[in-house]
């Protein structure tokens, strides 16, 4: 039974896949959040530097992404051309620059007339420009939807202008990662894995936690049928729309709840923790969005929890499902304030794998929370009959083994060295594909108790804050030992 399911998995991940990329969420950095329009040469590859010098390369943050505004137009022949003020040396020695660090290159165009700071789009010009990027040596495309000129309201628009494009990148031979950025609009999440290895679910999220703003018009109520998907959304508008599409995702096709907002200011430490983990819960790209030389020791240490980019970059590539939410009295000024329990499985030893259980607490207070057994593994059989109940499970807590400021800081300061479980180094390890072993910290976080069959989890969530565990099914390995 077990090795058909496997079977039946390994096919449907084959069939999803058209360049075999992204077969766990993409990670890396883009220029956009804290740069916008600003961009050059410098700020490219000082943080490529910076993102090999303080190890995010190691944990598999690899694609340096140059956003909109790099371009200078078209030269006589057609092809597009960077600016030469803010890249001096043209985009193809960047490329090869970055290469040279062992990291890869992204770029970006829009599948309309102009992009939506105002340059030269790709609409009409989808095999010239992939060609292009394919020469200059780029591995990735941000490929947006402003300026579309009116094709788009179906399915059918939508789809058929961003398939040019996957046909062009796709002809050019080199593996180039495609993401789509068309915010969630034509219902995406249906169609999406046909084309891209990411599509944008929503609006851009801006650096603010719940704050609603009316240039993001579409709520979670009328999301799945919202029109003007907008800008400045806040990470809790986008998270409680993903929680609706979450099973669109999967190896080499994720949902994109865009970039990581973590180190840019607007919210506090324990916000950011909860970006960091329902992003990575949700199989969201991790792309980074601060200004690197910036960094400092509490961003570094949310950015580099390797116990939480295991679950972003686990190999069952299954999102986790949002399992039951509430609004509490204890709301902020903004009249916002929701407890929920997020849920899902991941790779393990046992023969139920390891269960992820995400508790989020947007009130204001801390809180006692607790799911069941019987909740935790509810897709596994309704109504208390999930074999999983039965069994005890080791409790893992992803944020306990969060790395300290002194650490971050002799990072950061390239004047210390980092303890061997302080973070998994997964360029050296294959990624994050192995059974993390219930020793390794670094990937299990701490151990902070068990559950007896028939039991309950029971986590103190403070207020504004994440209970991030992973369960281990008791005995697991040993299990296996006697199968054999
Ligand atoms: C938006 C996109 C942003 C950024 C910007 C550039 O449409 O969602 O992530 O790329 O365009 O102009």
């Amino acid at each position: 039974m077990r090795t058909l399911l496997i079977a039946a998995s390994i096919l449907t991940t084959v069939l999803a896949l058209r360049n075999g990329l992204a077969i766990t969420p993409q990670m890396g950095w883009n220029t956009w959040n804290s740069f916008g329009c600003a961009i050059s040469e410098d700020i490219v590859l000082s943080s490529a530097e910076l993102i090999v010098k303080w190890g995010f390369k190691d944990l598999g943050y690899e694609y340096v992404i140059i956003d909109d505004c790099w371009s200078a137009g078209r030269n006589s022949t057609g092809h597009l051309q960077a600016n030469s003020t803010k890249f001096p040396n043209g985009i193809a020695d960047v490329a090869s620059k970055v290469h040279a660090m062992g990291l890869k290159l992204g770029i970006y165009s829009d599948a309309g007339n102009f992009t939506c700071g105002g340059y030269e789009g790709s609409l009409g010009h989808e095999e010239i420009d992939a060609q292009t990027w394919a020469s200059w040596g780029v591995d990735y495309l941000k490929y947006d939807n402003c300026n579309n000129d009116g094709q788009m309201g179906t399915a059918q628009a939508t789809a058929s202008r961003y398939k040019v494009m996957q046909r062009a990148l796709n002809a050019t031979g080199r593996p180039i990662l495609y993401s789509m950025c068309n915010w969630g609009d034509d219902a995406v999440w249906v169609w999406g894995s046909t084309v891209a290895n990411s599509w944008r679910m929503a609006g851009d999220v801006f650096d603010m936690f719940d704050r609603p703003d009316p240039r993001c018009p579409c709520d979670e109520y009328t999301y799945l049928t919202c029109t003007e998907s907008g800008f400045y959304c806040s990470v809790m508008n986008v998270v409680n729309k993903v929680a609706q599409i979450i099973s669109k995702g999967g190896p080499g096709n994720w949902n994109d709840m865009d970039m990581l907002q973590i180190g840019n200011g607007g919210m506090q430490d324990s916000e950011y923790k909860i970006q960091m983990s329902v992003w990575a819960a949700a199989k969201s790209p991790m792309i980074m969005g601060n200004d690197l030389r910036k960094m400092d020791a509490n961003t570094l240490s949310i950015l580099q929890n390797t116990a939480v980019l295991s679950v972003s970059q686990d190999v069952k590539g299954s999102g986790a499902e949002r399992s039951w939410r509430y609004f509490v009295p204890d709301q902020d000024k903004y009249g916002q304030g929701e407890i929920a329990l997020w849920v899902g499985g991941l790779n393990g030893p046992g023969q139920y794998g390891d269960q992820l259980v995400l508790f989020t607490n947007t009130g204001t207070q801390d809180r006692r929370m607790n799911a069941s057994l019987a909740t935790i593994f509810f897709d596994s059989g309704p109504e208390g009959s999930a074999p999983q109940i039965k069994e005890s499970w080791e409790v893992y807590d992803l944020w306990a083994n969060r790395m300290d400021n002194a650490t971050a800081n002799a990072i950061i300061n390239g004047n210390g060295t980092v303890p061997s479980d302080a973070r998994w180094n997964a360029t050296a390890n294959g990624g994050y594909a192995g059974l993390p072993s219930s020793t390794e910290k670094a990937l299990m976080g701490t151990k902070v108790g068990t559950i007896q069959p028939g039991g309950t989890l029971w986590a103190d969530v403070k207020g504004r804050d994440v209970g991030m565990f992973r369960l281990r099914q008791v005995g697991a390995g040993k299990k296996k030992r006697d199968e054999l």
